[in-house]
Formats: C-alpha cells, structure tokens, sequence
C-alpha cells in the first residue's frame, strides 16, 4: 500500500518481489537486506514467461537491460503497465552467457520516471550463463563477487531524498542526480572476508548519474574479462576502470599471493568532472562527481590451496562483427537545447513518432557515430542489441574529464558506451532476427527522463 509520491519528495522503497517457477537451471537469489531485486540467473536457450503485476501508485515496464528480446516485451514506455493491473511477457534467452540487469523504463506524458522508480529500487541483476562459460570454470558461489554500485541520498530519518525542489533540482536535472551515500547492493561499503585465491568480480553501475573510476589500492591493475555483453576473447589489464551508468564490468582479481590479514579495497578513484560535474555549489550533492571512496574492502582470512588460474582464451563465440559488413554510418550529434535539455540530433523524446533517419533496415549492419558537442559525458544505450566500439575519437578538448579517458573499455560487446565531453564515438550493430520500434537514449537517467532518449524502427 503506497501512496503517490511527487518527485522530491522524500520517499519510501519500491520493490520487485519475484516467484520463479522453473526447472534447475534458473535460480533466483533474494537480496533480502535491500531494496533490491533478487538475482535472477537464466541459462542460455531457455524459453521465460514473466507475470508482471504491478502494485504501485502509478505507470510502471520492466526493461531487460541489454538482452536480445522481441520489441513488444522490451519494457518499453509505449507499453506501461497501469497500476492494478498485470502484463505477461515471455522471451527466449538468445544472448551468450554476461552480466545484464532489469530496471523500470516508465516514461509517461509529463515525463520519465526512470530515475526517480529505479532509485526508489526497482532494480535488479540478471545473469545469463550458457555453456560455453561454464565449460571455463571461472569462480563461482561465493568466490563471484556481484555488486551494484549505486549512490542514494537519506534524510535523517533514514528515508530516500530523490530531487529536493528549487534551484538544485534544476541543476540535478541537468547533471544527474548524485546521491551522497554510496551504496554497494543497497547497503553501505562494507568489509568482505577472502580467502588467499582467485575471484571473479562482477559489477554493475545501477547509478542514475554517477560515473566510476575502478581501481585496487594497491595499485595492481585492473585485470579486465568482460563487459556487458559478456567475456572478452582475452583478459585486459588496465590502471583503473571507467564504469558510466547502466555499464557491467566482468574483473579477476587474484589474491593467491596476498598475506593473511591483508586488506585490499576496490575504491572509486578521484577525477577532476569539469564545469558541469561538479557545481558543487549549486548542485544538491555532499559527494560530487569525481570524489574519491571505497567501495569493498576484501579481508585475507583463510588460506587456501587452489590451481585456478586466469585462462588466457576466454570466449571463442562471437567475434566481433566485419565492419566491411557495414551499409551507412548514421550520425548522432548529442546537443543541448537551451530551456529543453539534452537532445540528439537536436530531437528530443517523442512518445509516437520516429523520424525518417531513424529507420533501419532488419538484417543490416550499421555504423552509428555519436558526437558529443556537450560539456558532459553521455553513456548512450541502445535496446535489443550488443555492439563493438570501433573507433574513438577525443578532438583534442574533454573540458576537465580526462582523468577517466584511461580506463574507458571498449573492447568486446556493449550496450552501452562512454561518449566523453568533444569525443566522437562510433560502434558497429547487426540489426538481427526482431523488427520493430526500440529504444536509443543517455542512459544518465535523468538526461533520459528529461528528453535524451528516441525510437527507432526496424522494418
Ligand atoms: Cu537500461 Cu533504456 O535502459
Ligand atoms: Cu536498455
Ligand atoms: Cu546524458
């Protein structure tokens, strides 16, 4: 039983509670201490039929981020479902084996409401595993660390403080929404006991803003095998990870060597944001873009003996896609529209109709290049398919956010992808096997809320 609840105003939690009737190999895990979804884990090739009722006070979908799915069951805003009433959606899992997540997509005539249902909890992992992963054995149990990475701002009184009203709402609006509380899966940072070998750490930024600078504080590299769209075909090292909104980041960490009661701690490293990260003044945030925290302090307890090893080959499917293969490259220009907000290609959000030059043809290949003409970072997001990054391009001027361009991975498959302040980017896509209408957007939830987001058709 809830009561509506206007954008600002503090709130009470949203959840997803889930029920699994399925055979062995779908599992779901409770998060029981957050607010959180549960976990839910799908192998590769099975069929999914999912009751979706919905108990809020208002429009809600379930979008399942970054999988292969038909467009009527893609969560789309154009699809709510209304409070009271239940929506049925069934899919085949087609993607390989990676870390995907589930979050609400409800985007209605006085605007989204992605950012404010996600940060009130609607929100949770998904795991695909096929067999081509299983066959290599990697941590599992409690030796795979999942953890999404989120940032929540609380009243005294321990309720959520979404956008507070005035002038600083504005300017959340515009910057994202930045919580001062960092919250790893719903809880604050916290001390995990290890053991003395290998572990698979797997993470999501479930922020509705906020950009990550990964690292160890030892300074070891990061040890990088996968992103959103699963493994790499080969493990990457890099001094630290650049995890934007909506992006997964699959990392090995080998604590083989590590003394007994020695602590390692993955923590958010510092990054100068520029002009508009910070506005430290005028936003609302204790915790402005660029600051430095932990965020898991890994504790050796137990000494382990273990032979297992970082495999060298990772994936052997799925290569990447033959640019050759390409019929056009197709232009983004990311802009801000004064009084309006973030747009592409000077368009913003349009709850019916598509453009002409957002039309693709099934079965092609595409190049899509955005070009961000703006002062801020944008994780743009593409529904229903994973691509390459091919190419990208900085232009000499980052306005202040070179302290993350080191650690922005782009090798193997994605969802979505980092477009820095002056960068232009561009990736490669198949439009295969589902037409209709999708989704293309920023995937800072409040720049997705306020406009930055379209349709396009495959036809
Ligand atoms: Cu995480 Cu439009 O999606
Ligand atoms: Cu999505
Ligand atoms: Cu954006």
């Amino acid at each position: 039983d809830s009561v509506p609840i206007l954008p600002g105003a503090p709130s009470e939690v949203w959840r997803y509670r889930v029920e699994l009737l399925k055979g062995p190999e779908s599992t779901l895990s409770e998060n029981p201490d957050s607010y959180l979804g549960p976990t839910i884990r799908l192998r590769r090739g099975q069929t999914v039929k999912i009751h979706i009722h919905n108990e809020l006070p208002e429009d809600t979908t379930v979008h399942w981020h970054g999988l292969h799915v038909p467009s009527d069951v893609d969560g789309q805003p154009r699809l709510p479902i209304r409070p009271g009433e239940t929506m049925t959606v069934g899919f085949e899992v087609l993607d390989r084996a990676g870390l995907f997540w589930y979050h609400s997509h409800a985007h209605g005539e006085q605007g989204g409401r992605v950012g404010f249902q996600s940060y009130a909890g609607l929100a949770g992992l998904l795991i695909v595993e096929d067999d081509e992963e299983l066959g290599l054995k990697l941590p599992i149990g409690e030796n795979e660390l999942l953890l999404v990475l989120q940032d929540r701002t609380f009243t005294g009184t321990n309720e959520l403080v979404y956008l507070d009203g005035g002038m600083g709402a504005m300017m959340d609006r515009m910057r994202g929404f930045l919580g001062d509380q960092i919250l790893v899966n719903g809880a604050p940072p916290a001390t995990r006991k290890v053991a003395t070998r290998p572990y698979r750490v797997r993470v999501l930024n479930g922020s509705n803003a906020r950009i990550y600078k990964l690292a160890w504080s030892d300074g070891r590299p990061v040890t990088i095998i996968g992103a959103d769209g699963g493994l790499f075909e080969n493990p990457e090292d890099k001094p630290y990870a650049t995890l934007a909104p909506a992006q997964r980041l699959d990392i090995w960490v080998d604590l083989s060597d590590s003394r007994l009661g020695s602590t390692l701690e993955l923590i958010s490293g510092s990054y100068e944001a520029g002009m508009m990260g910070g506005m430290g003044m005028m936003g609302n945030s204790g915790l402005p873009a660029g600051s430095q925290f932990n965020l898991m302090a890994l504790k050796v307890t137990e000494s382990v003996d273990t032979a297992e090893t970082l495999p060298v080959q990772l994936a052997l499917e799925r290569k990447r896609i033959p640019i050759t293969d390409a019929t056009r490259i197709r232009q983004f220009e990311l802009s801000h529209v004064m009084m309006q907000g973030f747009a592409i290609n000077g368009r913003r959000f349009d709850r019916t109709n598509v453009a002409d030059d957002e039309r693709v043809r099934l079965g092609d290949t595409e190049i899509w290049e955005f070009r961000n003409r703006t002062p801020m970072p944008h994780p743009m997001h593409v529904h229903g398919l994973q691509f390459n990054v091919i190419g990208r391009d900085a232009n000499g001027n980052r306005r202040g956010w070179s302290g993350l361009t080191q650690g922005l991975v782009d090798s193997g498959w994605h969802d979505t992808v980092l477009v820095m302040p002056g960068e232009t980017v561009q990736f490669a896509m198949k439009f295969e096997r589902f037409d209709g209408l999708y989704i293309y957007h920023c995937h800072n939830m409040e720049h997705e809320d306020t406009g930055m987001m379209r349709y396009f058709q495959v036809q």
